[in-house]
């Protein structure tokens, strides 16, 4: 069975194929702003303009017919950018005579990773620019344990970024500034049981830019106290529900110091750690084509009228009945 998954909740526009045991093809179109953030018009003008070349591109590759179920992120994201790819969706369902399903985003990220690293009942850090969560199944539903209580890592190491006048996406570039940092500056380090923010540390770590401290001063800084609360809630979560498995997934996921930490920190436990290939770590077509193919062997279908989007469809919401 094969499966084909268009990917567009922010910048990422990506269409992803998979079959049953491998991805197939990824193909990417990505929304990069001039200057500033993401602007959630701009960057679904940009989905509108590209999608039709990058569906050509992917159907020159792979024979339309071959496709068993078109699906696309449902959700959450940013609404101009979920209508552009709901209603591509739609069309190459109806075109195809194919079955449509709309997933959950963050849910396709972690079973995406699941699949790639064989990991079981794993507690799972999602960290990426709009999230940040501690992720565990509990019976039918996935449950977030701990999450941000402000805005995503991505978005904190992006905004730090922007003020140190680096460009979008500023995550890989604070990563490199911080592997020549020498010296640490404390930043507030908030953590409130399995919740934490972001929000405090991007301003005082900008304060200190802006007293002259190095970039590399400031990146290392940053992330050593970040990832460090990251770690600190994942090792709570796995203590308290007695797992030990952790599974990183999600753009900041890419970020080799975090790796490490956590690595670190599951060793100490006796509790494996798995990260999945890092073109399945960022937002990726093939992380919804997959999705879609497991919840379609599961009953799945959305219906046309079930089909708008949900820019605050959370990872709680979905039934899950598959292991
Ligand atoms: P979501 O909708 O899940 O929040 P997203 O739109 O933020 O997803 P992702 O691709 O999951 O997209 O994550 C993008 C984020 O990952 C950006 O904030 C980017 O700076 C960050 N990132 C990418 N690579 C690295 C890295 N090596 N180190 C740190 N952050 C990184
Ligand atoms: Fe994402």
């Amino acid at each position: 069975m094969i499966s084909l998954g268009i990917e567009g909740t922010a910048w990422s526009l990506s269409i992803g194929v998979v079959d049953e045991k491998e991805v197939l093809l990824i193909e990417n179109d990505p929304y990069i702003p001039k200057e500033g953030g993401i602007h959630p018009r701009e960057a679904a003008q940009h989905h509108s303009e590209r999608i039709g070349k990058l569906v050509k591109s992917v159907f020159s590759k792979i024979e339309p017919d071959k496709i068993d179920v078109v699906s696309f992120s449902q959700g959450p994201g940013m609404g101009p950018c979920l209508r552009i790819v709901a209603t591509a969706a739609r069309v190459l369902s109806l075109k195809l005579k194919k079955p449509l399903v709309g997933v959950n985003h963050c849910l396709a990220h972690l079973e995406v990773g699941r699949w790639k690293t064989g990991a079981k009942n794993p507690v799972t850090l999602y960290v990426s620019g709009g999230n940040s969560q501690v992720i565990a199944r509990r019976g039918k539903r996935y449950r977030v344990f701990g999450e941000t209580l402000d805005i995503g890592i991505g978005n904190a190491l992006d905004k730090l970024a922007r003020h140190m006048g680096l460009k979008h996406p500023g995550g890989p570039k604070i990563e490199k500034l911080a592997r020549n940092g020498k010296r640490y500056y404390e930043l507030p380090y908030v953590v409130k049981g399995m919740d934490f923010s972001f929000s405090g540390m991007v301003t005082a770590a900008q304060k200190l830019y802006d007293r002259g401290v190095s970039k590399e001063d400031v990146a290392f800084s940053f992330q050593e106290t970040a990832f460090a609360m990251l770690a600190e809630v994942s090792e709570r979560a796995m203590a308290y529900l007695d797992r030990d498995e952790l599974l990183l997934v999600g753009g900041v996921g890419a970020n080799s110091r975090l790796k490490e930490m956590l690595e670190v920190m599951c060793k100490d436990r006796n509790a494996r750690f798995y990260s999945p290939p890092t073109e399945l770590m960022g937002d990726n077509g093939a992380m919804i084509a997959y999705l879609a193919l497991l919840m379609f062997k599961h009953g799945y279908v959305t219906k046309l009228k079930d089909s708008t989007v949900k820019p605050d469809f959370r990872i709680e919401d979905v039934d899950v009945n598959w292991d």
